[in-house]
């Protein structure tokens, strides 16, 4: 099974000192497939603008990138049963004056994203609903747009809640905001890979109310 990743996005999956690729999408998706009966698994690493072309194109077998469930993914990938809720969060670097409270106090400052996100296409909707003067940045990597903003080039950047959370732990920036958007995490595969879909669904379930999946998030 070859598994694509975007590995910015601690603690979901991350690159440690030595290179390798670790977080919980990536102990989560090897034990799935140890239940389901793989011998190995391949980890690919691919910016998060390029996992459900790489899918489609059939380069990859599944996504495990802390992808959240849209209705407009569901046209053409499948999602597995959510594992994680997630908001969106605007984060500033620690004690700046600037403490946005929505996205509209983002106008006239410089905002970054990870392209091909959820925190990406927020931020564009807002702006083409309300006409609002943000400067979008756009980074392959949530790991430069934060370097981006401690290095004072950006004003804040839109990431996921969770990740901001430890973003937080990591590095000298703070969350001034939530975004409540409740969405949640899914694992993806192609549509037409039924069995594949319901052979992880099947091992997922289990998998949920194990004490290794309490082991991995602790
Ligand atoms: N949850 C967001 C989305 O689905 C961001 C995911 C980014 N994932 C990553 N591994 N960089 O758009």
């Amino acid at each position: 099974m070859v598994v694509g990743t975007s590995p910015d996005f601690p603690p979901f999956e991350y690159v440690t000192s030595n290179g390798s690729i670790v977080g919980i999408d990536i102990e989560l998706i090897k034990h799935l497939a140890k239940m389901m009966g793989y011998d190995a698994i391949k980890i690919v690493s691919i910016d998060f603008d390029g996992p459900i072309p790489a899918l489609t194109n059939g380069k990859i077998d599944v996504i495990a990138a802390g992808m959240t469930i849209t209705e407009e993914r569901k046209k053409v990938v499948a999602f597995t049963i959510p594992y994680w809720s997630a908001d969106q969060a605007i984060l500033v670097t620690k004690n700046s004056n600037f403490k946005p409270k929505s996205l509209s106090d983002l106008e006239g400052k410089i905002v970054t994203v990870q392209s091909g996100t959820t925190g990406e296409s927020l931020v564009d909707d807002f702006i083409n609903k309300t006409g609002a003067k943000i400067t979008v940045k756009r980074h392959s990597s949530f790991v430069l747009a934060v370097k981006d903003l401690l290095n004072g080039r950006v004003d804040a950047v839109i990431v996921d809640s969770p990740v901001a959370k430890l973003f937080t732990q990591k590095y000298g920036v703070e969350v001034a905001t939530i975004i409540s958007t409740g969405k949640h995490y899914g694992l993806a595969v192609r549509k037409d890979d039924t069995q594949l879909l319901n052979a992880i669904n099947e091992a997922f379930k289990k998998f949920l109310s194990s004490p290794e999946w309490k082991a991995i998030i602790d």
